[in-house]
């Protein structure tokens, strides 16, 4: 068989989250786990349709087949490149045992190992900005979905629009005007943890180009990272500015997107 030329990248990959793999749970997914509700209601649109197995593709630590399984989903495949981030969602899966039905698989996005239809329903998560080519795992998501079948990908936002840049500039201001009243001096804005050498920036708007080339119908959302307004504002509070927040739809860097397609 011919090597991937890529090799090299995902190799870089595996290596990095297989170090990064124990601390995961603390850093990136603590710092997301706002976005989790949003996750669940798309978990449970693939519950509405009775799915039978979806493919948690790049399944890291489990956060959405945890979601799922909470939610009583049986029949989650994870798939992740990174032996080590598969074997702490084992263990946080042995912990948790609710009787639903999930199978862990090492395998790389870009070349899936199963076949042609056998998915109702795939979500993927954070996943396409570490991937060396999103029309290659876009191609094997549609090759693995049955038809009908519900695509949910998420992941950052790094377009830069003008408007998107003052935007961002007023945020900052007003987090470091936050940063000196309450007198903390290492805020992280977005981002938590290492970042492996391979990844790299995206928009919503390279995933949906992609997924045109698969004639998909697709809706996209963008909502904002709130990790530091959570940090120093009561829970209700920082969710009430949110939600309005989000109310304008524009992409904004740093915001996560959420896609879903379909067939
Ligand atoms: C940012 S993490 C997201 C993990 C999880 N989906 C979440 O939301 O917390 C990206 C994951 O993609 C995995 N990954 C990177 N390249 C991959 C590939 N070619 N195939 C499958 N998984 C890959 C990494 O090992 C890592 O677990």
């Amino acid at each position: 068989m011919a090597q991937d030329i890529n090799y090299g990248w995902k190799q870089n990959e595996i290596a990095h989250h297989d170090l990064i793999a124990q601390e995961y749970d603390e850093t990136t997914m603590k710092s997301y786990s706002f976005f989790d509700p949003i996750i669940e209601k798309k978990i449970d649109k693939f519950r509405k349709r009775n799915a039978k197995f979806i493919l948690d593709c790049g399944c890291g630590t489990g956060r959405a087949t945890l979601l799922a399984q909470n939610r009583g989903f049986s029949g989650v495949v994870s798939l992740d490149i990174s032996f080590e981030m598969l074997k702490c969602l084992k263990a946080k899966l042995q912990r948790s045992w609710l009787g639903a039905k999930t199978y862990l698989v090492v395998g790389d996005a870009e070349n899936l190992p199963f076949k042609n239809g056998f998915f109702d329903g795939i979500i993927s998560l954070g996943l396409l900005h570490h991937i060396p080519s999103i029309n290659k795992a876009i191609n094997e998501q549609a090759r693995t979905l049955k038809n009908n079948g519900l695509l949910i990908i998420g992941d950052l936002n790094n377009e830069i629009s003008l408007f998107s840049w003052v935007m961002n500039a007023l945020i900052y201001i007003f987090f470091h005007i936050i940063q000196i009243i309450f007198k903390k001096m290492h805020i992280m804005l977005y981002s938590t943890g290492v970042s492996s050498a391979t990844e790299r920036d995206i928009n919503a708007r390279d995933v949906l180009i992609e997924l045109d080339k698969f004639h998909f119908n697709h809706s996209s959302r963008y909502f904002m990272h709130n990790y530091i307004l959570d940090r120093y504002l009561p829970r209700y509070a920082s969710k009430t500015i949110f939600y309005f927040l989000n109310k304008f739809n524009y992409a904004k860097k740093g915001d996560i997107f959420l896609i879903e397609a379909q067939r």
